[in-house]
């Protein structure tokens, strides 16, 4: 070897059964690079990183660190050594304030000796550790959060946390998986910027990431996996002009259908002056906004500006202090929860809340829990017919599904009642920029067969490309609605929310 190649796959598979997750792969990561893989859900990226560091036994292949043989090695040997990762889905411990999650992350690495030196010195150790914690804290741009609660940041805020417990632990090799899930474009592009910076510092970097543009820009080569093999690799400018890659990851034509114009109807959902406070925050502040039946809604914001809360309050998840909520003229003012998804409302929430122990059909049957059961025969069919890749799936696990095959059983449940508002979290969140585009072209034929959708989501180009109107919410206020095409050439959305 080289002596700059950090990180050696050599022909690694990993089996589930007679089902290959990681075919005969091999790359290599070079000492300061940052190498992104990507590929298409359920390529195989995230059991690549569960085998390389050491969550799962490789069905064959090595892995060599820095030269060593470390194949088949615990996490926290491989944590000593410098071989440090985050998780797709995310593991702050949401009660602890910011800085508790840091100091933790510092304690159980201490056992393999990163706050060693730190409690060495007892007089100082207080203060040293919190002296380290504030470094990280603001290092991230977190700073101003420490004392807040983990569980109360914005989704993207706390995939930040993430990269910097994983820098409590002081690695050489950092490995993350989808970092910028649930970010916006800017907000990812701000994400990749750390990521530079803790490369400067020395770090080499390995990243799975769906957020193409940023990925191009950001890393110095990528490695694209389809099916558990490696699929192409090399410099991004080249490689995303791989046909093999076009056609398996990234789609063909980048226009979604817009959908059909839809006449002057009444309101679906019709929310006036909603106001909704978390102990000090007001998460919203006289919020109004209105879906018409046969219209998709969009809500565009940065993480943070309340949109899930407007989603929750919808659906009765959380207690309102102001305003007033009507679903199909109905006042929702002390209806459960439950009484609503029988009233027409379905609500697909951000981060899959999917059952990790039951089937994939036990889930899906969930969702249909109060209709009779030929109907849920009918719409099985239906869900399979968006997502054939669950029906491949119906017996496995849920929690063992990759992310955006979790994504679509989300998406899938919530179908599964036959609802008449659609709330959509965040939809794309972890697919394919293929998939993704399929889901949107999913949502509008959803919506040319009469279904109203309320659409929350980061990826701020396809959202406004489906959409007949759509929201702009800034600190829990409406600041900015209009047509989707009016917004979409709006200076200030291109500038914030499309990247441009
Ligand atoms: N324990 C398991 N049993 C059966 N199949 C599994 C198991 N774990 C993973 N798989 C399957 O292996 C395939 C690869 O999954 P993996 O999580 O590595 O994909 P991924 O590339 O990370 O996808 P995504 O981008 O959606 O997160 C998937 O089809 C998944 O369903
Ligand atoms: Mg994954």
């Amino acid at each position: 070897m080289s002596g700059r190649e950090v990180l050696q796959v050599e022909e690694l598979t990993r089996s589930f059964g007679g089902f290959a997750a990681v075919a005969d792969l091999s790359f290599h990561v070079e000492e300061g690079e940052i190498l992104g893989l990507v590929g298409p859900n359920g390529a195989g990226k995230t059991t690549t990183f569960n085998v390389v560091t050491g969550f799962l036994k490789p069905s064959g292949g090595k892995v060599r660190f820095r030269g060593e043989d470390v194949t088949g090695l615990a996490p926290h040997a491989l944590a000593r050594r410098g071989m440090v990762r985050t998780f797709q889905h995310t593991r702050v411990f949401s009660d602890l304030s910011v800085a508790d999650n840091i100091r933790v992350a510092g304690h159980l690495r201490e056992r393999g000796g990163i706050w060693r030196s730190v409690f060495g010195s007892p007089g100082n150790e207080r203060s040293a550790v919190q002296g380290r914690v504030r470094e990280i804290l603001e290092r991230v741009g977190l700073g101003a959060l420490a004392g807040n609660r983990a569980g109360s940041l914005a989704y993207g805020e706390q995939r930040i946390l993430e990269i910097a417990l994983a820098l409590a632990a002081q690695p050489q090799l950092l490995l993350l998986d989808e970092p910028f899930a649930g970010m916006n474009e800017s907000e990812s592009s701000a994400a990749m910027d750390l990521i530079h910076r803790i490369r400067d510092d020395g770090v080499t970097v390995l990243v799975i990431d769906h957020h193409m543009q940023t990925m191009a820009r950001g890393c110095d080569r990528l490695v694209v996996m389809d099916h558990g093999l490696k699929l192409a690799e090399g410099r991004p400018a080249d490689v995303v002009n791989e046909p093999a890659v076009v056609e398996a990851y990234l789609g063909a034509g980048s226009d979604v259908t817009a959908p059909a114009t839809v006449a002057q109807a009444e309101a679906v959902l019709d929310v006036s002056e909603l106001d909704v406070r978390y102990d000090r925050v007001r998460a919203l502040r006289g919020t109004s906004l209105t879906v018409r039946r046969g219209e998709i809604v969009a809500l565009v914001g940065a993480n943070g500006a309340g949109k899930t809360t407007l989603l929750r309050a919808v659906s009765g998840l959380v207690p309102v202090t102001g305003g007033r909520i009507e679903l199909l003229g109905r006042n929702l003012a002390g209806v459960s929860p439950v009484a609503r998804v029988r009233g027409g409302l379905a609500h697909c929430p951000e981060g899959r809340e999917i059952f990790p122990r039951m089937t994939v059909l036990e889930n899906l049957l969930l969702g249909a829990a109060d209709r009779e059961p030929d109907a849920s025969a009918s719409e099985l069919e239906h869900v399979f017919r968006l997502f054939p890749r669950l029906e491949e799936r119906t017996s496995q696990f849920a929690g063992s599904l990759s992310g955006g095959e979790q994504q679509m059983l989300a998406i899938g449940r919530a179908v599964m009642s036959r609802p008449k508002l659609l709330l959509l979290d965040e939809p794309t969140l972890g697919l394919s920029p293929l998939l993704a585009r399929e889901v949107a072209e999913t949502l509008v034929r959803l919506n040319a067969g009469g279904l109203s959708v309320l659409l929350v989501e980061q990826n701020a180009v396809l959202a406004l490309a489906i959409a007949h109107r759509a929201y702009v919410i800034e600190n829990g206020r409406i600041a900015l609605a209009g047509p989707a095409a009016e917004l979409r050439n709006d200076e200030s959305v291109k500038r914030v929310y499309l990247g441009a």
